[in-house]
């Protein structure tokens, strides 16, 4: 059975939009272009529909292209899909978090992803600290929403930037401090990130004085092989804002590459142009390979189910367990999903392995019953010594 593709976007006449039809045909797929503002949303208590103009949604997978300006509009059409089990190659929640560069720094920094040091000002008072915090001026002043360069200003003195930042704040602006990589001015790199592997990348660069080096600012682009370091990095940075097709834009700092932000509708112009790959072609190729198996959040699917969900087991906090063995706190049904150990998850973990102090479970199934398990290993042994709680990791 061939797969009835849907791109989702505006414009039909974009080069992008143009060029993934291009491919979808070559490919005989059953492709075209719907615009998502065109899409009406039903919700009733037993179900969910979907009309667009009219008719029926009849497409077993999407390639959404929502612009900036639609985002809201664009995000809930794609949940609606997502609930309907249409299959999309980026998720609503994976573009709704790429979308806010506040929101974007904080889950690179959280599965430490170098990133440029950023700061989110609500109040004057707190512009120097800020300013110190990210490493002294000059800054880079963002908003978080910004798109295409607009909203990204360099600012090189105190008042300066505190001008600035007043004036977005003012017009109600969410506003960012960051980190001026001085070393990487005027120029960036652009990897395109298909299912998990750098298909394309290129360099791109500003005209004159400029310093950001956005292709719609004018830039120049020109092809650039990646070192395995940075293709490591954009995978990582597009696999934890969740998106699997991504244009993850990186800065070449004095230690290695620094991720700015991770682009949900990458344009294809350029990288097509400058790299010689058929980009659009390997979008269209994961499409087919994928759209068979549909993404399930499983935090969701649990929530259906009363008193179920998943935890995550500290074992500082239950110190008890430690140096016992996985299977000994659950027996028979293991509802341990991944052990998280000195910065790695490890999936499905052997029943054997022993719990060490700095380790953490995350186990789903019924939280009653979890927190029971653990909470009855403890009172089954003996204390652990001092030495054990306060030290290194018992076994290590
Ligand atoms: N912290 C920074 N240090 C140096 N250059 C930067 C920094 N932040 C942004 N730039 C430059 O500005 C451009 C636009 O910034 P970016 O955060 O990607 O915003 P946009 O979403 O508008 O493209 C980047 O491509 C880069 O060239
Ligand atoms: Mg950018």
């Amino acid at each position: 059975m061939t797969t009835r593709l849907a791109v989702l976007s505006r414009g039909p006449r974009l080069y992008s939009t143009r060029r993934l039809v291009e491919e979808a045909r070559l490919r005989e797929m059953d492709v075209a272009v719907i615009n998502p503002m065109q899409f009406s949303l039903f919700v009733a208590e037993q179900d969910i529909g979907i009309l667009h103009q009219g008719q029926k949604f009849d497409y077993d997978a999407v390639i959404p292209r929502i612009g900036h300006s639609i985002t809201k509009h664009g995000v809930a059409v794609l949940r609606h899909l997502e609930q309907l089990d249409v299959w999309t190659a980026n998720t609503s929640q994976g573009i709704l978090q790429s979308r806010d560069k506040l929101h974007s720094s904080q889950i690179l920094a959280r599965n430490r992803i170098p990133t440029p040091r950023t700061a989110y000002v609500r109040d004057m008072k707190d512009i120097e600290r800020a300013i110190d915090a990210v490493g002294g001026l000059p800054v880079v002043v963002k908003v978080t929403q910004g798109t295409q360069g607009q909203g990204v200003f360099l600012r090189h003195t105190l008042r300066e930037t505190g001008n600035l930042v007043q004036g977005l704040l003012v017009t109600g602006k969410a506003v960012l401090i960051q980190e001026y990589i001085a070393e990487s001015h005027g120029k960036d790199i652009r990897a395109l990130v298909v299912g998990g592997k750098v298909v394309a990348s290129m360099r791109r660069k500003a005209r004159g004085r400029e310093f950001r080096s956005n292709y719609h600012l004018n830039g120049t682009v020109e092809k650039v092989e990646i070192s395995d370091e940075y293709a490591e990095v954009a995978c990582r940075a597009a696999r934890v804002l969740g998106l699997n097709v991504a244009g993850v834009d990186l800065l070449e700092g004095n230690d290695g590459p620094l991720v700015l932000e991770v682009n949900s509708s990458p344009g294809l112009e350029g990288i097509e142009k400058a790299s010689g790959v058929n980009v659009a072609g390997a979008i269209i190729d994961y499409v087919i390979s994928e759209s068979d198996f549909n993404e399930v959040n499983v935090d969701q699917l649990l929530k259906t189910i009363p008193g179920q969900g998943v935890l995550s087991v500290h074992l500082r906090n239950h110190p008890h367990l430690i140096g016992s063995p996985i299977s000994e706190i659950f027996k028979e049904d293991m509802p341990v999903f991944a052990l998280s150990r000195a910065g790695d998850l490890i999936w499905n973990p052997d029943p054997d392995i022993q719990l060490r102090f700095r380790d953490s479970l995350i186990c789903y199934g019924d939280l009653e019953q979890l927190r029971a398990s653990i909470k009855r290993k403890n009172l089954d042994l003996p204390p652990v010594s001092n030495t054990e709680k306060d030290g290194q990791d018992s076994n290590a």
